[in-house]
């Protein structure tokens, strides 16, 4: 069955292995079956819910763009733009903010982390921010959301706000409830500095995260310096509870490798971590520098990236256009 497919990833520098085996390396096969029409986004508008440098801003959108690119996914079978580009996200992002209630937003688990402890600090973008996603989804009547296990919360809320946009306005079906698409596993990597938090680009050691431009060297010398316990590695999943680094290093292994946790745990149980660590400096470097080489070479190409980006918006201003266009006769305006 064709799917329409819609994702996005924020141009906020340091893409990692995370956003890598939690989304991209799905696009790239969502991109690959013809039969599905992918939209990819690099949402600008969700960066700047968390205060941007001007020229790094405009940098990261480029190399978003180019890390799409690098790790496989086609311009030419896609759609590749970026959200300020196209007027209808903001102003669908209005409209859907003005029938969600607030209880739905007070219950976003990631708004609450984003803002820490000082919550009246925070903006009202990082507060509206699941509103503008669900306006991204909804305005291209996607089927399928490819994202990693941290972003569930904000599409279970976009569906809910479909729902309630139908229903408020009695035009059944006219928002499309889309499906997320998460990996039953290895949809949450974590830090390789500790197992119980999440790889982000926003933690302020380096060490915790392997960065898509990073080098083999690199590589090597974060894996070599990722956390580990004191024990040989299991051969039984149940084995690795309370051993989240473990876990996390022998996930990430079976993730870049496409293989099961059971397979690898065969491979690796009774070993030590020195042999995991060998084997998966290797595999990743060997995955990822290519994906890094790809990127730092494109990234010296801005006319080419500029133009995809363009290419891209006009595509998606048609699609997205019409149907807020829909969506404001609906309401009556
Ligand atoms: P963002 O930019 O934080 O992350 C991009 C994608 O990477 C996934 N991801 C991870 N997956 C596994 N392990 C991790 N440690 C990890 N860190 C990040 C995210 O789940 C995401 O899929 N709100 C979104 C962007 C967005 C969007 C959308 C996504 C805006 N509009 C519409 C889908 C559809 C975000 O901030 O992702």
């Amino acid at each position: 069955m064709s799917k329409k497919i819609f994702s996005g990833v924020q141009p906020t520098g340091n893409l990692h292995l995370g956003n890598y085996l939690g989304a991209i390396k799905n696009f790239v096969d969502l991109n690959n079956d013809i039969q599905n029409e992918c939209i990819f986004c690099v949402v600008d508008l969700h960066a700047i819910t968390i205060k941007q440098d001007r020229d790094q801003l405009t940098n990261n959108i480029r190399e978003t763009t180019a890390t799409f690119i690098a790790s496989g996914i086609d311009p030419t079978k896609s759609i590749i733009f970026n959200q300020s580009k196209v007027h209808a996200h903001a102003e669908g992002s209005w409209i859907l903010s003005c029938l969600a209630p607030m209880g739905w937003l007070n219950r976003m688990t990631q708004f609450k982390e984003k803002a820490g402890k000082d919550k009246e600090k925070a903006s009202v973008g990082l507060y509206i921010y699941p509103i503008l996603m669900a306006s991204d989804i909804l305005l291209y009547d996607a089927t399928h959301v490819p994202v990693g296990e941290d972003q569930k919360q904000h599409l279970e809320l976009t569906r809910d706000i479909a729902q309630k946009f139908n229903k408020d306005f009695n035009c059944d079906d006219f928002l499309k409830v889309p499906e997320p698409l998460i990996k039953k596993s290895f949809a949450r990597i974590m830090s390789l500095k500790d197992g119980l938090k999440k790889m982000s680009k926003s933690d302020p050691s380096d060490l915790s995260r392997i960065n898509l431009t990073d080098t083999k060297d690199e590589i090597i010398n974060k894996i070599k310096k990722a956390k580990t316990d004191s024990f040989p590695i299991p051969n039984e999943e149940k084995k690795l509870i309370d051993r989240p680094e473990a876990e996390n290093l022998l996930g990430i292994y079976s993730s870049i490798s496409n293989q099961t946790l059971d397979k690898t745990l065969n491979e690796f149980g009774g070993k030590n971590f020195s042999d995991l660590k060998r084997d998966l400096a290797e595999i990743l470097s060997n995955k990822i520098s290519p994906i890094s080489n790809e990127i730092k070479k494109l990234i010296n190409d801005q006319g080419y990236l500029d133009k995809v980006l363009l290419q891209g918006a006009s595509k998606a201003e048609e699609i997205a256009g019409k149907k807020i266009e829909e969506m404001k006769n609906i309401i009556g305006f």
